[in-house]
This record gives structure tokens, sequence and C-alpha cells, in this order.
């Protein structure tokens, strides 16, 4: 966490600010006891494992271990850094940040740092294409219809034909090029310094949906090989996250409830311009779950127009299942051979595209009609090959209606029985199609110890019991390392005054502890203690750390003193056996 917002500012925003509030601003949460719950957003599960404590003030889920207090859960959920989540949520309850007193990039964080990087180099590329240099990329655009009204609204650009112009450009305005290599401006060459990544292209900026520059798409000008090159993955840019136009039209797509999916820059381009405002691009890439979640909170209703050529592939028709999941609507246009968005609406005009989507076919038909192309239905082989990838898409309803109705139509139409379809159905994995690419890591399973797991929740719940516990106990003597700087932190607060609540510990707390916490917290909130068990446990607990301590002690001299036999260290034997016996009477004692 930055030193720079105080400590006690963020203590205070903790305490005006409400996690059940935050959380359902973005989810429908379901009250379960004295907790709420909700499927959990951070990954794909059916039933709900994610819990929110309006006690505690934090959250945890059950099912991947996402958890933390209420700035952490907007730096997952609308990907903020620390920074930025600590300014929505004091705006929110009106806390006044104390102003930044040295601005500029070494007091901020890192992305923030990008994003303003990106924003300089976007400013020079949109220059270059009104100077003489850029001439060629200007007529290129204005040649393919794209208007100047657009080139300034999405910042188009262009990158000079040679290795260093933005590097000249940014150095000039005290940029390291270490940093521009880390914002994927700029490539490291074998034999020491950098060049830049953008060269004789025509310049797309990718906006997020607050209109900061997430990276670049670079296109040629000619038919040259690589036709594009994009950023690489940045702090700031997550390919599989992002949309291109969105910032642009994320309002015409609440207006109109549905959104219209393409697959390139100019194809989004050449709609938006003529007026078609609920348009997004994918940039060529399948859909991946994280945007398919974004769009919703926007519409559940998904066009996708698709040019002829990848519009019968499997893979791209597989993509289209995460919808389903998501219990989106889908529905699918392909163009006629040889056309994109971009040309058809060149060509053909915007009232024609508009049509095209307005008769747009259900994610059902047109896989079904895909399919019949290829696999012939009066063929017994035909129609079970194709009843079984059908299925794969069946399956993913949630909704048992449109499931068993989906069935239904599908034995019509392949004249099948729609027992032999249920059978099948029962066949078919719905295993996770998105992967969760390295999205969820995989969760390492930690042996904690449970004395000590028990006696850290138990300090969580009740402040008073830090002191006593310190009396006899230090950090040290927690095995479990996680749980030792846990504690080793909650003993600092206890220092300073303060109470330990959950969700300001967590502030103090790297990401691999979290999970920790808010299990104890949420696990212990389940099964309360009267005071006199409480007591007992305690005392149990703490005579069983100290009863190990001394067993790990004991076993440390052991093997010491092995080592000073095996050598013939006399004196060193004979001052390890006196602290053994010493602490054979502790303990006897
Ligand atoms: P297309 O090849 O359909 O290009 O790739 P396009 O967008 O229609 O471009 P024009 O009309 O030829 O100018 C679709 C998208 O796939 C990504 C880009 O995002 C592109 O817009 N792509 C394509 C790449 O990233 N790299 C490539 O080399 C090609
Ligand atoms: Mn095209």
């Amino acid at each position: 966490m930055p030193g720079r917002i105080p400590e006690n500012i963020l203590d205070d925003i903790l305490a005006r600010v409400d996690i059940v509030e935050i959380i359902s601003g973005f989810l429908p949460l379901k009250k379960a006891g004295r907790n709420f719950k909700a499927c959990c957003p951070f990954h794909h599960e059916k039933t709900a494992s994610f819990m929110v404590s309006p006690d505690r003030q934090i959250y945890h889920c059950f099912g991947c271990g996402e958890s933390g207090n209420a700035f952490k859960f907007l730096m997952r959920y609308e990907r903020l850094d620390f920074p930025e989540a600590v300014e929505v949520l004091a705006r929110k309850v009106g806390v006044v940040l104390p102003r930044d007193e040295t601005p500029g990039p070494k007091s901020s964080g890192i992305s923030t740092q990008m994003y303003r990087i990106n924003e300089l180099a976007a400013n020079f590329y949109s220059a270059n294409l009104n100077l003489p240099a850029g001439l060629k990329a200007k007529e290129y655009l204005l040649k393919r219809g794209v208007r100047p009204e657009i080139i300034s609204a999405l910042k188009l650009g262009f990158a000079p034909d040679n290795w260093d112009g933005l590097l000249n450009y940014l150095r000039s305005k005290g940029v390291s090029l270490g940093f521009l290599e880390k914002a994927g401006l700029a490539i490291a060459k074998d034999s020491g310094g950098f060049y830049d990544r953008f060269r004789n292209r025509i310049i797309f900026p990718i906006f997020d949906i607050k209109g900061r520059v997430l990276g670049f798409g670079a296109r040629v000008l000619d038919n040259s090989l690589p036709k594009y090159v994009n950023s690489p993955e940045t702090a700031v840019y997550t390919k599989r996250k992002n949309l291109y136009g969105f910032n642009l039209a994320k309002d015409g797509i609440r207006e109109n409830d549905f959104v219209v999916i393409v697959e390139g820059y100019l194809d989004f381009i050449l709609p938006f311009q003529e007026g078609l405002k609920n348009i997004t691009a994918s940039l060529g890439t399948a859909l991946t779950i994280e945007q398919a979640r974004f769009l919703k909170r926007y519409t559940h209703n998904v066009v996708m127009v698709y040019d002829a050529d990848t519009a019968g592939e499997l893979a791209t028709l597989r993509s289209l299942d995460i919808f389903i999941e998501e219990e989106m609507s889908v529905r699918v246009v392909s163009l006629p051979k040889g056309l994109d968005p971009d040309s058809f609406v060149r060509q053909e005009g915007i009232g024609a595209f508009k049509e095209k989507i307005a008769c747009a076919e259900s994610l059902f038909d047109y896989k079904l009609k895909i399919l019949k192309s290829r696999y012939n239905p009066k063929e017994i082989e035909g129609r079970a090959k194709l009843s079984g990838l059908m299925l794969e898409t069946i399956a993913r309803f949630k909704n048992a209606i449109l499931k068993s109705e989906y069935l239904k139509k599908l034995a019509q139409e392949l004249n099948l029985k729609e027992e032999a379809l249920l059978e099948e159905i029962k066949k078919v994995k719905t295993e996770k199609m998105h992967a969760e690419p390295q999205g969820l890591p995989v969760r390492k399973t930690h042996n904690t110890n449970p004395t000590e797991k028990l006696l850290m929740s138990l300090m969580l719940e009740e402040s008073d019991l830090i002191n006593r516990i310190r009396e006899t106990l230090s950090p040290r003597d927690f095995q479990d390392e996680r749980i030792s700087r846990v504690v080793s932190i909650m003993f600092n607060l206890v220092d300073q005054g303060k109470a330990i609540e959950p969700q300001i510990l967590m502030n103090h707390l790297g990401d691999d502890v979290l999970e920790l916490v808010s299990e104890s917290v949420f696990l212990t909130q389940n099964a309360p203690a009267s005071e006199a068990h409480r007591e007992k446990v305690v005392c149990d607990c703490i005579q069983r750390m100290k009863n190990e301590k001394i067993k790990l002690e004991r076993q440390r001299l052991h093997e010491q003193i092995k080592v000073a036999q095996a050598v013939g260290d006399e004196e060193l034997l004979s001052r390890l056996t006196e602290e053994f016996h010493c602490l054979i009477k502790k303990k006897a004692g």
C-alpha cells in the first residue's frame, strides 16, 4: 500500500463505508443469516459461496479464496489500483483526501505512471498525423472513409518511420527508457539500448472506460505483414479484459439494451461513425469470460457480427457459449463472403448493416445451420455428431426451462427422441470452457496448524485477548509463517492503540494472507462460543503452543547433540545436554 495516504484517513473511510452497499452496487446480494451471499464474481460457480459480512465489513469466497475489505473489492472488481480505490470510496463517503504534495511520476503508483506515459505517447502519435511525415497515414485513413471527427475522437495517430521517434520525444519529457519498455512502447536491444516498438504504422490507442490509454494497436499502410502490431500485456493492459471503442459506445449500449460486437478496429470505426452507437470490437480474439461479465453490467443482449470466413469456425461458435453461461442472450450475423463490417458499411450503407443486425439469428439457429452444412443430418452418424455439438451449447443454459425447450427443439429439428438427447446431455461435461487462464491462481493449500489458526481467529474476534497472548507468546512462536506475520502486525496495531478490526488489519496485509484472515473471521462467526468456553479454549491453545514450542526446541537440541557426538566435541555435548535437561524440567513444571 502507498505510504502517502495517511492511515487514519484510510481507517476513517473504512469506518464510514458499508461494504454491503458497495458490493450490492455490482452484484445481487442475498441475505444469509447474519451475512449476505452471492455467486462469486471472481470465479465461475453455480452455487453461491461468496460471503459478505456486514458486521466485520469484509468479503470472502469459500470457492476461490478471494477476500478482502471494501478497497480490495473495488481493486479486484473494477480493476483499480489502491489509490484509485481509496479515491472512489473517499468521494462516496465525503472524506477529503490530502492533496498530493509532490506530483509527478515518482509519487504515484506504477499504473498511474503508465497511464500518463501512454497518454503522452498517444499525444505524440496523434500530432504526427498532422505533420508532413504523417500525411500518407492521414490520406490512408481518409481514403478508407474515416472522417476527421472520428480520427480525433479516437485519437488515431501515426508512428513515424524511424527507430527512436517516440523514444526521443519521451526522453525529452523526462521518462526513463526502462519504463518505456515496461509500458510496451519500446523494445530492448540485445546490444543494449532500446528502439520504438511501433514504426511507420497508423496508431489506434486503446482506451478504458474512463478514457485512459491502456495500450495501442498499430496497422501498416500497405499489405505487408504483420498487419497489426499490438501492445504487449502491461501493468495496465490486459488484452482479454478490454473491448475497443467501449468508452464511446457505453451509453449507446445502455440505451439500446444490446451490444453489437465486431472483430477489428475499422469494423468498429465505420459503423460507429455512420451512426451505430452501440458497437464495440473484440480485436480479433475469441470473447473471454471477463469481457462477457463486463458487458453484462450494461446489457444482457449481444449480437456478434462475423466475416464470412470466421463465421463458420467451430472455435468461434464455441466461444459464444460463454454468453449462455452468463445467462445472456446471443445472436449472430454473418456477412456475405469477402465483406467485413467496415467494407459492408462502406459498400451497402449503415441502413443495410442495421437490417442485418435486426435479423440476427439466435445462437441455436445459427449454430444448427452451420453444423447442418458440415454434417449430413440425413445420415445417422451425421445426426449423432450434430446433436453432440448442439448439446455442448444447450448444456450451458442455467435456466431449466430454456434448457428443456431447446432440447425439445433440437429433437424436433433432427427428428430424434427427446429421451435420447436427455440421456446424452448428461454426458456432456460443462467443464470450464473459459479455463480461467492465469486468472485464478492455482490455490496453494497450506497446512495451517489448527491451534495457531484458532488462536489467531480468537484474537481477530477480541482485541483484548491480544495483550494477554502477547505476554506469553511472540510472533516467532507461531510456526506457520503466514500466521506469524498476521500476529506480528496485530501486535503492532495494538501498540499504536488501535482496535483490531479485520477490515483495517487487511490494509496492512499482503494478498497471500487475506484469505487466511477472512476465512477465520467467517468460520468463527458461524460458531460463536460462550464466554467460559472461550476462556478455556484460549488457555488450551496457549498451553498447546507452549508445549509445541518446547517439543521443537527439544528436537533441535537432540539433533545438535547427535552432531556433537559424531564429531566428538565434548564441551559442546555437555552444554547441550545441560540445556536439554533444563528443558525437560520446564515442561514438567
Ligand atoms: P482483420 O485481419 O480482420 O483486420 O483482423 P481488420 O481489422 O479488418 O483490418 P483492415 O480492415 O484490414 O484494416 C481483425 C482484428 O484482429 C487483430 C486486430 O485487432 C484486427 O483489427 N489483428 C489482426 C491483429 O492483432 N494482428 C494482425 O496481424 C491481424
Ligand atoms: Mn477489415
